[in-house]
């Protein structure tokens, strides 16, 4: 069978590489890809949200499933799209729904849902200019630090977390009057959760699901976790603290009751979920759902499952996952990802990019990179992810830094210490 895949980063090169080992692919269609899913399938020239052009291959290469990589299409209706246009809608997306999406594209839908069905997450209340003397009030009685979240899509720019009442109510006034436009009209104030970060994903048919590795990423630019937020340069699978009952714990509270939320509310979701989860002792609280899989999470997740990719996906469009079992691989994988210097600011493109061919103990994920003519060429903040395995953390980073020596392009940055809390 024929495959679309949507999206360009580096967690849409572990798909097309993942995908490309299926004995039921015939052909892998990326839109619009990078330099690495050039390699495996056809990058088609358009953008992951152009509809019309999305129709248009769907109808020209005999597509028989589409896999959605970002969560823009996904909020902006892709899934409805197809579903609704008589000509393609007998291809199954894996992705949710745009009012399944709004899981991710609001944060007050998504802390209701949790409410409703009593998954643990910070206490929370919404703020709007009209009922600001309350919001307020609510964060007045909580512990600093004060967490803001703008109810939309920011950016990844949407969340502060600030030390000062006063500079906390000042920055809300600020947001409910448009700071991150339209997106910060809402803002859910929220309790401030201590512990230690890790997400976890799953593959669901809207009432089945399969549990896949969690992963643990690294924000921050800076060694030591300092510095601004970035996409994620790094990530580690699987993440030693997280022990059998932690994990038993997590899907009695929080998987297994979002899906059945999901369910119980009557939206459809095919797709995957990731739970971004704060992790105290044996329990875990909801930080926020994703509607898509995580970047760079996938490149440790992904590279981790053996079981076959398409299968899986086949499975969840059939709502039939009650029938697949998942087998994993239990040694521990970690990426590394190189960066464009200048970035999360400002950064430069279209600078060539050498790898040396002698690259046997990693995976090379190329995220933001183009060909022109021959020549590999950088296309944005995140650059390449360097994947590998071991029997442990140290084993794998060691290897993949190795693979790196190898690996130039000017102003090339990363962090030397991914892993280094665990
Ligand atoms: P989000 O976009 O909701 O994932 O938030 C971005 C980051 O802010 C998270 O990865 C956490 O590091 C932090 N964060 C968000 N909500 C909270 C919270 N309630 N308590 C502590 N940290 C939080
Ligand atoms: N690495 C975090 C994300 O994909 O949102």
């Amino acid at each position: 069978m024929n495959v679309l895949l949507l999206g360009s980063g580096g967690r849409e090169h572990a798909f097309a590489w993942k995908l490309s080992q299926s004995k039921l692919l015939t052909q892998l269609y990326i839109a619009p890809g990078n330099a690495g899913t050039s390699e495996i399938g056809i990058n088609l020239p358009f953008a992951a949200n152009d509809f019309a052009a999305i129709k248009q291959a769907i109808k020209q290469y005999s597509i028989s499933l589409v896999l959605v990589g970002p969560e823009d299409p996904l909020v902006k209706g892709v899934h409805d799209f197809i579903a609704s246009d008589k000509d393609i809608q007998h291809v199954p997306v894996i992705g949710p729904k745009q009012y399944a999406a709004t899981l991710e594209g609001s944060k007050e839908f998504a802390k209701e849902f949790m409410i409703r069905h009593n998954i643990p997450t910070a206490a929370y209340f919404t703020a709007t200019i009209d009922n600001i003397d309350e919001s307020f009030s609510f964060l007045s009685k909580q512990k600093p630090p004060f967490v803001l979240k703008a109810d939309g899509l920011a950016a990844g720019k949407g969340v502060l977390i600030i030390d000062d009442l006063e500079t906390a109510k000042h920055e809300l006034e600020l947001m409910l009057r448009g700071k991150f436009g339209a997106a910060s009209k809402k803002v859910v104030i929220e309790e401030c959760l201590h512990g230690i970060e890790m997400s976890i994903f799953v593959l669901t048919d809207g009432k089945n699901y399969v549990i896949l590795p969690e992963a643990k990423d690294y924000k921050r630019i800076g060694e030591g976790d300092t510095g601004l937020n970035t996409g994620g340069m790094g990530a580690v699978s699987p993440v030693p603290f997280c022990s059998p009952e932690l994990l038993s714990n997590i899907e009695k509270t929080i998987i297994k009751p979002t899906v059945d939320g999901l369910y119980a509310d009557g939206i459809e979701y095919c797709g995957f979920i990731f739970f971004g989860l704060m992790v105290s002792g044996n329990h875990a609280k909801v930080i926020e759902y994703n509607v898509r899989m995580g970047d760079p999470e996938t490149e440790v997740v992904i590279p981790r499952i053996q079981s076959d990719l398409l299968e899986l996906c086949l499975a969840a469009a059939n709502k039939t996952l009650n029938n697949q079992t998942i087998q994993l691989d239990p040694r521990t994988a970690t990426t590394v990802m190189l960066v464009s210097g200048g970035y999360p600011g400002d950064y430069e493109n279209n600078k060539p990019i050498t790898i040396c061919s002698n690259n046997d103990e990693s995976i090379v994920f190329h995220a933001g990179t183009k060909k022109i003519d021959n020549t590999v060429v950088t296309n944005g903040g995140r650059v390449i992810a360097v994947t590998s395995f071991g029997t442990n953390k140290n084993e794998a980073l060691k290897k993949s830094y190795n693979t790196i020596k190898n690996i130039t392009f000017e102003g090339m940055y990363f962090r030397k210490d991914i892993g280094f809390d665990l």
